[in-house]
């Protein structure tokens, strides 16, 4: 996620560990016909029919055609499209609940369709939790209990899985609600328990198949909010569908949008927007807000005037006059960022009896930096107050390079094509 920072923080020193980003679902070649006799499908004769003509000519319906996708460990990963393009097809095949026609699933390296039954029960219980859209919870037992649930059917005793499940109450904000019945409960707090007893296994990966599309907006955005920490401090790998482009991008790391059970683009929130692979893509985000996707990584350039600490007063002054600068970045010799010098302050040190050699950081204007992956939106508040272009800098404070007004109105203003009355 993004972070703004000023200058003058220190570093936390509880920095998390840069998390382990291999691939740990690869899918291929995978195929889901449903009906009579669906492997005649895969044959050359059908297989590459449109969707309506194989359904008007077999009788089968294609729900997944020909995928291939990666999600890597700690993920959050969505899959968007319109009804009926097979999003919850492809969540249910990652966990077997439909078995594919054709084409292969490895998780971890381990080959999911492969599994005898036996194995993949227990592979399930280890390896998934799930959170469905009709949150599907047991009306006659308590809170406690729904998120006990996936313990219980393992065997595990009660008092384990009652401490457990009230941690993981607690996590989602549900501590004191634990002798309630599901009946008494909001929607949102329900779709809590559901992913309480999701969370309960300690899962690896968490599927999620439209969880917070019954909720009304307001609590859809809290609920949204909460999981973005949640998934700040777990760093599971989410598999997320949605309808909701805004739920998309704020959400996803990466999002695949399918059509007719086919995977039309795959990318990062900022590359859907900024780079839809054709119409239907156009269509889904034309409400799509561009500065709440693209991020100063993406348009920042290199400071016009930069100098060392060491260059001194006089070189600083005499560039920015040349340049016609208010300020200059001024960074120290492993490239981290001082602050700006001004014209007035550096006159002042040159009057200053006694040669200053070094401009001091007390000389500097202390100016609010950005990390790499701010999203514009974050950035107008910052640039309005600021005569400067706004510093980008990477977790050491080192400079990266810097975001000026005039980039930013230009990438998000209307793209090429587009109808601009
Ligand atoms: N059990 C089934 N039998 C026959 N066809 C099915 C079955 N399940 C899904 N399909 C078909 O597979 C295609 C993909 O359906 P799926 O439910 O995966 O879509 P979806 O993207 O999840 O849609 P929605 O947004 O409405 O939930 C559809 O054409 C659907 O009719
Ligand atoms: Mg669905």
């Amino acid at each position: 996620m993004s972070e703004i920072k000023t200058q003058t923080q220190e570093e936390p020193d509880t920095a998390l560990p840069e998390i382990n980003k291999t691939s740990q679902i690869v899918i291929k070649d995978l195929w889901k016909v449903f009906g009579r006799d669906s492997k005649r499908v895969l044959g050359k004769k059908y297989k590459d029919l449109s969707k309506d003509e194989i359904q008007e000519k077999t009788g089968c319906i294609v729900g997944l055609r020909d995928i291939n996708l990666e999600i890597k460990k700690g993920e959050f990963y969505i899959l968007m499209g319109l009804s009926g393009s097979g999003k919850s097809t492809l969540i249910r095949n990652l966990i077997r609940l439909v078995n594919s026609s054709s084409g292969s699933i490895e998780i971890n390296g381990k080959n999911l369709t492969k599994m005898k039954q036996e194995e993949l029960i227990e592979f399930r219980r280890q390896t998934y939790g799930m959170v469905f859209q009709h949150y599907g919870l047991l009306p006659h037992q308590t809170v406690l209990d729904n998120a006990a649930y996936g313990l219980k059917v393992r065997g595990i005793v009660k008092e384990t899985r009652y401490e457990k499940a009230s941690k993981v109450l607690e996590t989602v904000g549900l501590k004191g609600w634990e002798n309630y019945y599901p009946g008494s409960l909001s929607g949102g707090m329900q779709q809590r328990v559901g992913l309480a007893r999701a969370l309960v296994n300690d899962p690896e990966i968490l599927l999620m198949d439209e969880p917070f599309s019954g909720l009304d907006p307001l609590i859809k955005r809290q609920m949204q909010d909460e999981l973005i920490e949640l998934q700040d401090k777990l760093q599971k790998t989410i598999i997320f569908v949605t309808h909701d482009l805004h739920e998309a991008l704020k959400l996803g790391d990466r999002i695949a949008i399918l059509r007719n059970g086919e995977v039309v683009q795959v990318g990062t929130p900022e590359e859907i927007v900024t780079q839809p692979a054709d119409g239907y893509i156009q269509e889904f985000i034309r409400d799509a807000s561009p500065a709440k996707v693209i991020t100063a990584r993406s348009i920042m350039e290199p400071a016009k005037i930069l100098l060392y600490a060491w260059e001194g007063p006089k070189t600083a002054l005499t560039l920015l006059r040349a340049n016609k600068r208010r300020g200059a970045f001024i960074v120290d010799k492993s490239h981290k960022l001082l602050g700006v010098a001004q014209e007035d302050k550096l006159e002042k040190l040159l009057i200053k009896p006694g040669k200053v050699e070094i401009i001091p950081k007390s000389a500097l204007r202390q100016v609010t930096s950005v990390s790499p992956d701010t999203i514009l939106e974050d950035i107008f508040s910052i640039i309005i107050k600021n005569p400067y272009p706004v510093p980008v800098v990477d977790e050491n404070n080192k400079l990266l390079g810097v975001v000026t007004s005039d980039q930013i109105f230009e990438s998000i203003s209307p793209m090429e094509g587009e109808d601009n009355v």
